[in-house]
């Protein structure tokens, strides 16, 4: 397959929404990372995502939607979820929420869960093409299974763990803003469970409801989000983390200083959230082991540690 590449002018919109009419994956921008689409109705649509991916079955796909009326017509928002749909969407909030029965989704969406996880995406590209193709689009992250999520057309077409000749096409509208994966929330028991951190701080979450939400708790490789891999995020080298004394054989990732390899010489969260997974794409090129130094824990530090810690989990 000759994967296109898609200005996301007039042309290159329609190409994508009708690409993704006949059952073609399309990649897409969003302002976290490149989704991997899919009519989300469709199920040999969907399971061309996960052979694109080469994804283990048993991951539940998050599904993109226009606005709040249509996330409705798809799962229940109880009034938390209501309040922070209110709060959140468009961005980087995806909520796992109990699917209806006439919602009319691929159960392979879901990988026959009764919840299903939806999210409204800020991305005017994104939001243009949901409006053109009229449906819910299924879109992970669009990368090869285990491999670093994409933050730009390029990284979904790199010869190392992208997607070229997988997919029918990328609509390329440069590189993503905030550069993580969205939140994501749930009410596994019944309460506020931050399931994945993501690109809207909880602390931001729990200011909305008023209360504190419960952190995931438990063994990472055996995920309650299934598909919650504890070595999703992984480059090539070895990867050791909270690093202040650089070893001379190692690629060092600082924060808060100067460097080749800065995430923010600032010391700045969002910038370095926005840099991380291009950062380490760029420095496992250099083909030696990656040190990455300390990133503070507070606001999107969350959920950039999250990821450096898979990224540094023992491979299979
Ligand atoms: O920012 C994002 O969320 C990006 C962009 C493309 O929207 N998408 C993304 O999707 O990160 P993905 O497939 O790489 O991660 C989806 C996560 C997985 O951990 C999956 O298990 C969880 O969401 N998830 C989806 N539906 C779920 C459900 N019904 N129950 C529990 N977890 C679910
Ligand atoms: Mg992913």
């Amino acid at each position: 397959m000759n994967t296109l590449r898609l200005n996301p002018d007039d042309t290159g919109m329609q190409s994508a929404a009708d690409l993704l009419s006949a059952g073609e994956c399309v990649a897409i921008p969003t302002e976290t990372v490149y989704g991997l689409a899919a009519d989300a109705r469709q199920g040999q649509a969907v399971a061309r995502i996960y052979a694109a991916k080469g994804r283990p079955s048993f991951n539940p796909l998050i599904v993109h939607v226009p606005d709040a009326d249509a996330a409705a017509a798809i799962a229940d928002l109880a009034p938390q979820a209501r309040a922070l749909a209110d709060a959140f969407w468009p961005g980087p909030l995806t909520m796992v929420l109990p699917l209806r029965a006439d919602a009319g989704i691929a159960s392979l969406v879901t990988a026959g869960l009764d919840t299903i996880g939806l999210r409204v995406p800020a991305h005017p590209a994104a939001r243009d093409l949901l409006r053109r193709f009229g449906g819910p689009l299924a879109a992970p992250s669009a990368n090869a299974s285990g491999r670093i999520s994409p933050t730009s057309a390029d990284h979904v077409l790199s010869p190392d763990g992208g997607l070229d000749g997988r997919i029918a096409a990328v609509l390329d509208a440069g590189p993503c803003a905030v550069g993580v994966e969205s939140t994501i929330m749930g009410w596994p028991e019944g309460t506020a469970t931050l399931l994945r951190p993501g690109g809207i701080a909880a602390e931001d979450i729990e200011t909305v409801l008023g209360a504190p939400v419960a952190r995931h708790q438990g063994d990472p490789s055996r995920p309650s989000a299934p598909g919650q891999l504890s070595s999703h995020y992984a480059p090539n080298a070895a990867l050791r983390l909270d690093v202040t004394d650089p070893l001379p054989h190692e690629t060092h990732i600082a924060f808060g200083q100067p460097g080749p390899f800065t995430l923010s010489a600032s010391g700045d969260l969002s910038e370095a959230a926005a840099r991380l997974f291009d950062m380490l794409r760029r420095a496992d090129l250099a083909g030696r082991p990656i040190s990455v130094a300390p990133i503070p824990e507070g606001g999107l530090g969350a959920a950039i540690n999250d990821r450096l810690r898979r990224a540094a989990a023992p491979r299979d």
